[in-house]
């Protein structure tokens, strides 16, 4: 088998966060070199040291600033609140030129957090291309899926949905999708992340609803390449 995609460095903007945190002990685990971002470097090896511990022995996560972890990254993804998705692009655009940029935020407007609200560019993923430009590749990806799920060992039954500005971008991150145990479904070009970050407020509003805290999706009557 092929290894030679564990010798990518995923940076983790926001990383010191409750979905940044879950991603990188997924893909830690699974062998990627994974790099935590923060607005504070001192706070990212605080956070890193924690998911460290939770690792076990010969696993190292590096804590850095957003700017140091994205600048030596092949693969960026971003996990910030959305009132702090356009600050902490800007700060980073620099070092993104010809990687991937994952974003997984949600264009959330509290209170009103189970309402979809989306912004004038679209969607939070659209609005990430207009701010760092052409030449990254974008992908949206991860936003119906709960933290809760992704620190624990346990296996994950809900379906990812990645959509991308590229065929080429969206199965780099379905890769990345399946090294956190998901199954990551290639769900077109980045306009179609409306659909998936909108989903989120229905789901919130379904966890609020019915009692649950990870409500999810999960697609049928399709054929996956891993069933
Ligand atoms: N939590 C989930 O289950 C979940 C699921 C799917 C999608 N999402 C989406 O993923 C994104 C991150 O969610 P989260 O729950 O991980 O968020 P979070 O824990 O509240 O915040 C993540 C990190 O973002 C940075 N941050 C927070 N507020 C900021 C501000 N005002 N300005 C600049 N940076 C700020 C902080 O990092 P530093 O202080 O270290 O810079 C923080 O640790 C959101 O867009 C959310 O909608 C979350």
């Amino acid at each position: 088998m092929n290894n030679s995609h564990l010798l990518l460095s995923i940076a983790i903007l926001g990383g010191t966060g409750k979905e940044g945190k879950g991603l990188a002990f997924r893909w830690a685990q699974a062998g990627y070199h994974v790099r935590i971002g923060s607005r504070s470097a001192d706070k990212a090896i605080t956070a890193a040291s924690e998911i460290e511990k939770m690792l076990g022995e010969g696993i190292t996560i590096e804590g850095l600033s957003n700017l140091e972890a994205a600048r030596g990254a092949d693969i960026v993804v971003v996990t910030v609140p959305y009132v702090a998705h356009r600050d902490t692009l800007e700060s980073v655009k620099n070092e993104l030129h010809g990687k991937i940029l994952i974003d997984v935020t949600v264009p959330l407007v509290p209170p009103k957090v189970a309402t979809v609200q989306m912004p004038a560019a679209g969607s939070a993923a659209q609005e990430a291309k207009e701010i760092v430009g052409d030449d990254v590749q974008i992908c949206s990806a991860f936003q119906n899926i709960s933290h809760e799920h992704l620190l624990d060992d346990e296996d994950i039954e809900c379906d990812v949905l990645v959509t991308g500005t590229s065929k080429e971008a969206r199965s780099e991150t379905i890769k990345l999708v399946e090294a956190a145990g998901l199954r990551g479904w290639d769900a077109g070009p980045l306009e179609n992340s409306v659909v998936i970050e909108g989903m989120t407020s229905v789901l919130i509003g379904i966890n609020k609803k019915y009692g649950s805290t990870h409500a999810g999706i999960k697609i049928t009557g399709a054929k996956h390449s891993t069933d």
